[in-house]
């Protein structure tokens, strides 16, 4: 008998405060107008003085392990993707899952940029297929918003705080269906941040922590990968473009996301689009969008979605999932 991880609940969390473009517009040369119709964001979220990654993933994984009804002690894996961890080390899956309660299960962090959450997913997905996991938590989160240069308006327009989560749980019928795991570090150019550990902790007047963006590049890129991804997903599931649901993808742009929408062949309806509120919250992006769907009754059960999401590495990930 095949065993599948099937998703048992979801959860999210979002900073309190709230940054709106007219906001941005007094500490950059932009424009609402502009801003909305290159990316289709309104505002986003960002993290208060001394709220972290960490804080934000621990209560949208409360929230989803409470939904599910689902003990932290009971839990055989917790990992979170992110970018923007706690600190260095230990990962941010430790200090959650020991502000959990889940202690002695495995922990730890994948750090494939925006495609963080899409990686963790793919990575407990099989654990449970192997029967190694029964029961894990899989979090997507980030405080982006703390590496942006707020002098520089072709990049913190885009960014914003969030985090998302699932809990997985094996069973006998099916749940996710395929994921399809990518990179191609040969793009590590066109979206980065050059700070590290062992490179040094460079910071010339905060010019060092930032992300660097290749915007145009990045786009046309993405446009043409995630056309690729949605049609390896469908064959890798054995599924046509009819058979999806939900589209629920990364939300970095609006134009981006319709663009993926129309190679499958979809029409708005049927996609969740929550970078008008949440801007990209990177890892946080798509369990965040899920949780969304999930919150307001668009996504049941018994639904087929497609999760993809696109980031730095460069990175890019898909899920077929029956809900
Ligand atoms: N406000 C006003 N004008 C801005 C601006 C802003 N925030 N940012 C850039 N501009 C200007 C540019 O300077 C440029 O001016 P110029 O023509 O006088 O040189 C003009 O707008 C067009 O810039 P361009 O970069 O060509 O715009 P674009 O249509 O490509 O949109 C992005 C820019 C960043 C919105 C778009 O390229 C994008 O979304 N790329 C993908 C980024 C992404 O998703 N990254 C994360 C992946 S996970």
């Amino acid at each position: 008998m095949t065993t599948y991880a099937r998703i048992v609940a979801t959860g999210s969390a979002l900073p309190a405060r709230v940054v709106t473009n007219a906001d941005l517009e007094k500490v950059v040369d932009t424009s609402d107008e502009w801003i909305r119709t290159r990316t289709g964001i309104r505002e986003r979220h960002v993290a208060a003085e001394g709220e972290t990654t960490g804080d934000l993933a621990f209560r949208a994984g409360q929230q989803a392990l409470k939904d599910a009804g689902v003990k932290a002690s009971d839990l055989d894996m917790v990992v979170l993707g992110t970018t923007t961890p706690d600190i260095i080390f230990p990962a941010t899956a430790c200090l959650i899952q020991n502000r959990l309660g889940a202690n002695g299960c495995m922990a730890f962090d994948v750090n494939a940029a925006c495609s963080g959450f899409m990686y963790a997913l793919g990575i407990a997905n099989n654990f449970i297929r192997t029967g190694q996991v029964k029961r894990a938590l899989v979090m997507g989160a980030e405080t982006l918003t703390r590496m942006v240069d707020w002098e520089d308006r072709q990049t913190c327009v885009l960014f914003g705080d969030g985090a998302g989560a699932v809990v997985l749980e094996a069973t006998d019928a099916p749940g996710i269906l395929a994921t399809c795991l990518h990179a191609d570090g040969g793009y590590k150019d066109l979206l980065y941040n050059p700070v590290g550990v062992s490179v040094g902790f460079k910071d010339e007047k905060n010019h060092g922590v930032r992300i660097n963006m290749k915007g145009r590049e990045v786009f046309k890129i993405a446009v043409k990968t995630l056309d690729a991804l949605v049609g390896e997903t469908l064959t890798a599931a054995g599924m046509q473009e009819t058979d999806v649901d939900w589209l629920i993808p990364h939300q970095a742009n609006l134009r981006i996301i319709e663009a993926t929408a129309k190679r499958l062949g979809i029409s708005m309806e049927r996609v969740i689009v929550t970078v008008d509120k949440h801007a990209n919250t990177s890892s946080g992006s798509v369990p965040l969008a899920l949780d969304t769907a999930v919150r307001s009754g668009k996504v049941r059960r018994g639904q087929n979605l497609l999760l993809e999401a696109f980031g730095g590495g460069l990175t890019w990930a898909s899920a077929m999932i029956r809900y």
